[in-house]
C-alpha cells in the first residue's frame, strides 16, 4: 500500500466514524443496500456477428446470501432478471457469503431455477463460494438449477451459424485458475468473453485472446465518499474497482460491476448494488 493510499485510508475511516450517524448510518444499512442499479453497457466490437447485434447478456455479482441478504431480497432480483429478457444470464461469484454456515433451502433452489434466459445460464466460482467448505454444495445448487459451471472451461453459442465464445476461469484466490486448459479448444477467431471473478485477473488476461472480461468481487468498495472515493476494496480488487476499463494493447474491454449483496459491513453508501445488461453492438 502506498502512502497517498494508507492517508486516504485513514482519512476516510475517520469521515467513516463520523459521518455514519444517525440518519446517515440509516441510510447506509438500511436504504441504499436496497437500492437496485440496473446497468445497460453497449459492448461494441468487430468481432460481433450479424446473429449477435443487440444480443442481451445479464450479469449479476456477489449476491452474498446470509450476511444482510434474504431470500425475500433475492426473489425481488429474480424478478428484475427476469424482466430484461436476457439471452444469457452469467453469475460471476460469491453466491452465499459464509458456506460454511449456511444452510441451503429448496426455495433457493427454485429460485436460481426460475432464472430464464434463451441461451443459458452460466456461473463461475468466487472466493466465498470455495470457502467454508462450499465448493460441492455450490456447485450441486447451480447444477439443480440449470446453470453451468465454466471452471476452466468454455461454451460456444451458436446461432444461426454465428458464435461468440464464453468462458470461465475458477476463483483466483481460492481456486486453480488455469487460462490455457480454459482456452484448449477454443475458436480464437470469434468474439470471446471472459467471467473471472476477481477483476485484477485481467491483467493476465490482457495478454489472451480475450475481447471481454466481467468481474465482480470489489463491491465497488461500498462505501465511497465524496472526493475521496472508494475506502477499501478486497484483494485483487485494487486496481479495477468499478465500471469499464480498455486493459493492455489490444486492447481488451473489462467491466467490473458493483454487485448486490454486502460483505465484512453490512453498509452500501454512494455505491448501489448493480446488476448489468450488456448489449452486443457491431463496430
Ligand atoms: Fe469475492
Amino acid at each position: 500500500m502506498n502512502r497517498r493510499t494508507f492517508l486516504k485510508r485513514i482519512f476516510g475511516s475517520f469521515i467513516t466514524l463520523i459521518g455514519l450517524s444517525g440518519g446517515t448510518y440509516y441510510y447506509a444499512k438500511e436504504l441504499e443496500p436496497n437500492m437496485l442499479d440496473i446497468h445497460y453497457v453497449d459492448i461494441i466490437s468487430k468481432k460481433v456477428m450479424s446473429a449477435f447485434e443487440n444480443y442481451k447478456i445479464l450479469q449479476f455479482s456477489d449476491t452474498h446470501i446470509g450476511f444482510h441478504y434474504s431470500i425475500e431480497q433475492f426473489e425481488k432480483l429474480v424478478r428484475k432478471i427476469n424482466a430484461e429478457n436476457a439471452d444469457l444470464v452469467v453469475f460471476t461469484g460469491d453466491l452465499i457469503d459464509n458456506p460454511r454456515t449456511y444452510t441451503v433451502n429448496q426455495r433457493l433452489v427454485t429460485l436460481l431455477d426460475q432464472i430464464q434466459a434463451k441461451d443459458g445460464k452460466y456461473w463461475i466460482y468466487g472466493n466465498h463460494d470455495h470457502g467454508g467448505y462450499g465448493t460441492n454444495m455450490l456447485k450441486e445448487l447451480f447444477d439443480q438449477s440449470g446453470f453451468e459451471l465454466l471452471q476452466n472451461g468454455h461454451r460456444q453459442i451458436n446461432k444461426n451459424g454465428d458464435m461468440i465464445n464464453i468462458i470461465g476461469v475458477d476463483d483466483v484466490l481460492l481456486g486453480k485458475p488455469d487460462i490455457n486448459q480454459t482456452f484448449q479448444g477454443v475458436d480464437q477467431n470469434l468474439l470471446t468473453i471472459l467471467l473471472a471473478h476477481e477483476p485484477d485477473y485481467a491483467e493476465i488476461a490482457k495478454d489472451y485472446p480475450v475481447d471481454i472480461q466481467l468481474s465482480g468481487h470489489s463491491h465497488g468498495g461500498q462505501v465511497q465518499l465524496p472526493l475521496i472515493g472508494y475506502l477499501y476494496t478486497p484483494h485483487l480488487a485494487e486496481k479495477y474497482v468499478e465500471g469499464y476499463y480498455s486493459v493492455g494493447n489490444r486492447p481488451m474491454q473489462l467491466y467490473v460491476s458493483r454487485g448486490i449483496g454486502t460483505t465484512r459491513l453490512p453498509y452500501r453508501f454512494f455505491c448501489k448494488p448493480e446488476m448489468t445488461v450488456y448489449q452486443l453492438k457491431q463496430n
